[in-house]
């Protein structure tokens, strides 16, 4: 058999019902990404930003994802610069001109809501700005292609053909993940492919889009810390991540922000 055909029965198929559990946790997630806009400004330390995040998930009755996760001690990663994901919260102040990538997963009533945003830290370059309209733009165009009989390559060409023809490159060591009450479940979903290639999309799978995409080349590398990824080459890097659910005719994007902060710049 096929190995795609066996892929796409490994992947858990839920019920409608569960589509409202993870819509909860996809708009605390997403609602979390939200409060935190007003306070990302230069002069902020990330460990800051990370307590006002537990708080914030806590208060809302639900926990952080991250905390205790492979021994991970905070409830978000935060990645600056040519950090490309798994930025550890700490005493590190944010500059003017700084792009970062905000990433938090909760659970709430057992079901996961794992998203992340760019912000910017007072004012980024022209370069920045465009790393960060074309990364967006290349999850939705991710996003556009998710339907029933659609296959995961569909989704990583939209990704790859859309982010190589700006002239970046698509980050090739970190994928989205299939997702619902567990973290991190079947399938990988990879942000490059072939059309026509990997796991066949049915109703009911829950899974994460997250385009790591570099200004330079798609290399990265993990520091001692074990967790900071890092482009090898220090080009800048962006991300953007969302949860999205197959349904009959599309999918159902669990984690759009519920007060329309999509993209920088957030002019509140
Ligand atoms: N939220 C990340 C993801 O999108 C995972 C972070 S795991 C951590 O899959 F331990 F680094 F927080
Ligand atoms: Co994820
Ligand atoms: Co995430």
């Amino acid at each position: 058999m096929e190995q795609s055909a066996s892929e796409s029965r490994r992947i858990t198929l839920h019920a409608p019902e569960d589509f409202v559990g993870m819509r909860r946790a996809g708009q605390l997630a997403a609602a979390t990404l939200d409060m935190i806009t007003p306070h990302v400004r230069p002069g902020v330390t990330t460990g800051a930003l990370d307590a006002l995040i537990l708080e914030f998930i806590e208060k809302n009755g639900a926990t952080s994802a991250t905390v205790g996760y492979r021994g991970y001690q905070h409830a978000s990663c935060i990645s600056i610069n040519h950090v490309v994901c798994h930025g550890i919260p700490g005493t590190k102040k944010l500059m003017d001109g700084d792009i970062l990538n905000i990433d938090v997963t909760v659970i709430l009533d057992g079901w996961y809501g794992d998203t992340s945003r760019m912000y910017a830290a007072g004012t980024p370059s022209t370069k920045a700005k465009l790393l960060m309209d074309v990364t967006y733009e290349s999850l939705m165009r991710g996003i556009k292609a998710v339907r029933p009989g659609a296959r995961l390559g569909d989704v990583g060409h939209a990704i790859q053909s859309y982010v190589e023809k700006q002239r970046f490159s698509v980050v090739r060591d970190f994928c989205g993940h299939g997702i619902g009450r567990t973290f991190h479940a079947s399938p990988n979903v990879l942000h490059f492919g072939r059309p026509g290639e990997g796991a066949v999309l049915k109703p009911g799978m829950f899974f994460t889009i997250e385009p790591m995409v570099n200004v330079g080349r798609p290399e990265v590398k993990v520091l001692d810390d074990g967790w900071t990824a890092v482009t090898r080459d220090r080009s800048l890097s962006a991300q953007f991540e969302h949860m999205i659910g197959v349904t009959e005719d599309g999918c159902e994007v669990f984690t759009y922000s519920p007060a329309g902060l999509h993209k920088p710049p957030y002019d509140i």
